[in-house]
């Protein structure tokens, strides 16, 4: 395996002096609060941080809602691994309020297709690595991301920006070591590794808001998905013949009911998902352009942010004025953009927030969405704050409502402008 090339000064035997404000001296590198999801990457990094830097490691680790972990397991398995304790907090309702509600009031999506399931979800990751550094006596926080993603610029921008006195390290941006090395290293280290050496597993991120997938074939754009991908979502093929029509509540524009059963909202998120992924709804392959220069394809399963944020827009639109609903995806796309980008703790985030909860006040009402092998679509629609009159929209001829004799005035003043351009171009042509 090649040596590292260091990019500046070399200290002693820790490796490179940081190039930037935040990143850690690894002389200055005591005790380093490292999120840890169980996985190679970071079983690897708990035994490398005490070998590398002579630390000692406290493990955080963060229940967003990702399906079928056992954090006893991982508890364990980090304690076996040297770390000096393993916190596991269940994040899910902090998330579900304070990220995934702002997110479904601005319809977050970025790129068209991604609702930002991740972009979401590491702020928050990131802000409570602050808040356990802070209580356990850490001077550094660790992470398992690489230097290609966004994901580093949004747990690096958190901690820099909340914990401005902490330091980070990301050891997978220096220690040039793939799959097989970190695999090795792990057998020399006592390390349980799953599903063995011969085919590395996709690179899967979940939470309550959605899957991704990514690595293996889907890096080859030609390369349609394999059955395997979806572990979440039926495939539409495989769904049921049966459609089903899902009804979703909002007040204020939080979904608040499920066909008619009120709920909490993480149960609301799950149940959601099962729907929609049991009709094969939320499939996406995204060509997505990241913060940091590249193209990558990404495999989503989104089946609760596909239905509720179906169901929020059909029912913005139907409370909101034409010039409400036209600036409106404006300043969802900048919140969707901020959001992505990592810079959730930017002043302009609650900014538009505040803009967000106000276009929002009106957002309660009832919509249906009709779920068949891999679609949704909006079939019925209810508020009490409709700007629809259904007398106005349909017997215009019997009321007088509206005087239709009104009608030629408006277009006369309507079309003035452009009829006055057109003659003039006609003139100059000749
Ligand atoms: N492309 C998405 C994003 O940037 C998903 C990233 C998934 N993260 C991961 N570590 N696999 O938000």
């Amino acid at each position: 395996m090649d040596e590292p090339i260091p990019l500046l000064a070399v200290s002693a035997d820790a490796g490179p002096l940081p190039t930037t404000t935040y990143e850690a001296d690894p002389s200055h590198v005591h005790r380093v609060l490292l999120l840890y999801s169980g996985g190679l990457d970071t079983s690897v990094m708990l035994k490398w941080i005490q070998e590398h830097y002579q630390a000692e490691v406290v493990a955080l680790t963060v229940n967003l809602g990702q399906p079928g972990e056992d954090y006893e397991v991982i508890r364990g398995k980090a304690l076996t691994l040297g770390a000096l304790d393993c916190h596991v907090v269940d994040a899910r309702e902090e998330f579900a309020h304070e990220y995934i509600v702002p997110a479904i009031k601005a319809n977050g999506t970025y790129g068209l297709a991604y609702p930002l399931f991740t972009a979401l979800g590491r702020p928050l990751i990131a802000k409570l690595a602050v808040d356990y550094a802070r209580a356990s006596g850490c001077d550094t926080i660790a992470h398992g991301c690489t230097g290609k993603g966004n994901d580093q610029v949004r747990i690096d921008a958190t901690v820099a920006t909340l914990g401005p006195e902490l330091r980070v390290i990301a050891p997978v941006r220096g220690w040039r070591m793939g799959r097989e090395e970190e695999v090795a290293y792990a057998r020399e280290h006592g390390i349980p590794v799953k599903g063995g050496t011969e085919q590395a597993p996709y690179s899967i991120d979940d939470n309550l808001w959605g899957r991704s997938s990514e690595g293996r074939w889907i890096e080859e754009l030609d390369h349609a998905p394999e059955d395997d991908v979806f572990q979440l979502v039926t495939r539409p093929e495989a769904a049921p013949d049966e459609p089903e029509v899902v009804t979703v509540e909002f007040e204020r524009g939080v979904p608040v009911a499920l066909d008619g059963e009120r709920l909490g909202l993480v149960e609301l998120l799950e149940r959601a998902g099962a729907i929609g992924a049991r009709h094969g709804v939320g499939i996406v392959d995204h060509i997505e352009d990241r913060i940091v220069g590249l193209k990558v394809r990404d495999i989503y399963e989104v089946p609760a942010a596909t239905i509720l944020l179906l169901a929020h827009r059909e029912l913005e639109k139907l409370v909101g004025t034409i010039h409400q609903n036209q600036l409106k995806p404006v300043l969802d796309q900048k919140w969707a953009y901020l959001v992505y980008a990592g810079l959730w703790w930017d002043p302009l985030r609650s900014d538009l927030d505040a803009y967000m909860d106000a276009a929002n006040a009106q957002v309660t009402g009832t919509i249906g969405v009709k779920l068949y092998k891999g679609a949704a679509r909006a079939v019925t629609r209810s508020s009490p704050h409709a700007v629809y009159d259904a007398q106005l929209a349909t017997f215009a001829e019997s009321g007088g409502l509206f005087a239709q004799a009104a009608s030629p005035g408006f277009i006369e003043l309507w079309s003035l402008q452009s009829r006055l351009a057109w003659r003039l171009r006609d003139e100059n042509r000749g």
